[in-house]
């Protein structure tokens, strides 16, 4: 009933040239894969590019970040608007990194989701608890905290139109991946938080990504857990053939 969603997050990598050879060869790689939502993150710079090499193909186009306002005297930042208009259906909000580095609170990821979906954009709204906050027993005060405060004042058909991605900040480019069962504890709990604001038809219908080391070694391990409906994949999206094999797991 829930369609599995792989998504690449591409970072802070590859430039127009590098961004069309690898999604060219991954539309290659995928052409025949279905059941399965299939999205590539770019950086800003090559979104566009991008979208020209995956019209008509099974592959959906995000970006990584989204500012507020539609527009106006805010150097440097991208809207929602403009991310529309060269052809993104998804944006990743409030991923650790934007957190750790840029100072991103609950407050300010709240705004873009809200941002994301006045202009028809699906938010991939991150989540996920650092190594010491794990260490200290407080993974499940930390990500109440980062979904109720990421998804708060959205009606049921707003968070249906959203996907949460569970990514535990030291599994993030470590090599370290969450078990399944840590995964799975994590997602059952948020679909619990779900079930608990909304109800358990809404709960059991939002996507819930894992992100963190996956490789197409754990993604069929990890997306066999009952309330894994997905990944977030960083370094492994970075290589057509890689991501692809984690997108045939999911199916
Ligand atoms: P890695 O897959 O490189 O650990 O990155 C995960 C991530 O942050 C995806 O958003």
């Amino acid at each position: 009933m829930r369609i599995p969603i792989i998504a690449g997050n591409w970072k802070l990598n590859n430039t127009v040239s590098e961004a069309v050879a690898l999604t060219t060869a991954l539309k290659a790689l995928v052409a025949d894969s279905i059941g399965v939502e299939i999205i590539v993150a770019p950086p800003f710079t090559a979104l566009s590019a991008v979208h020209n090499v995956i019209a008509e193909s099974n592959i959906r186009l995000s970006a990584q970040d989204v500012f507020w306002e539609d527009s106006g005297a805010f150097t440097g930042e991208v809207s929602a608007p403009l991310l529309k208009d060269v052809g993104c259906d998804y944006v990743i909000i409030g991923h650790s990194e934007r957190r750790q580095y840029f100072g991103e609170t609950n407050e300010c990821v709240n705004r873009k989701v809200k941002a994301a979906l006045a202009h028809g954009l699906k938010p991939i709204i991150c989540v996920g608890e650092q190594l010491e906050e794990r260490e200290a027993g407080g993974t499940e005060t930390v990500i109440e905290n980062h979904v109720t405060g990421g998804i708060a004042g959205l009606s049921a058909s707003d968070l249906l139109s959203s996907v949460i991605a569970y990514e535990p900040v030291w599994a993030i480019g470590t090599g370290k991946t969450a078990t399944p069962a840590q995964a799975q504890e994590v997602h059952n709990f948020i679909r619990g938080l779900l079930t608990n604001a909304y109800s358990d038809e809404v709960a059991s219908q939002i996507c819930l990504q894992y992100g963190g080391s996956v490789k197409p070694e754990n993604a069929a391990e990890l997306m066999a857990q009952p309330d894994v409906d997905g990944a977030l994949v960083g370094g492994a999206s970075l290589e057509a053939e890689s991501f692809a094999q984690i997108v045939k797991r999911a199916i």
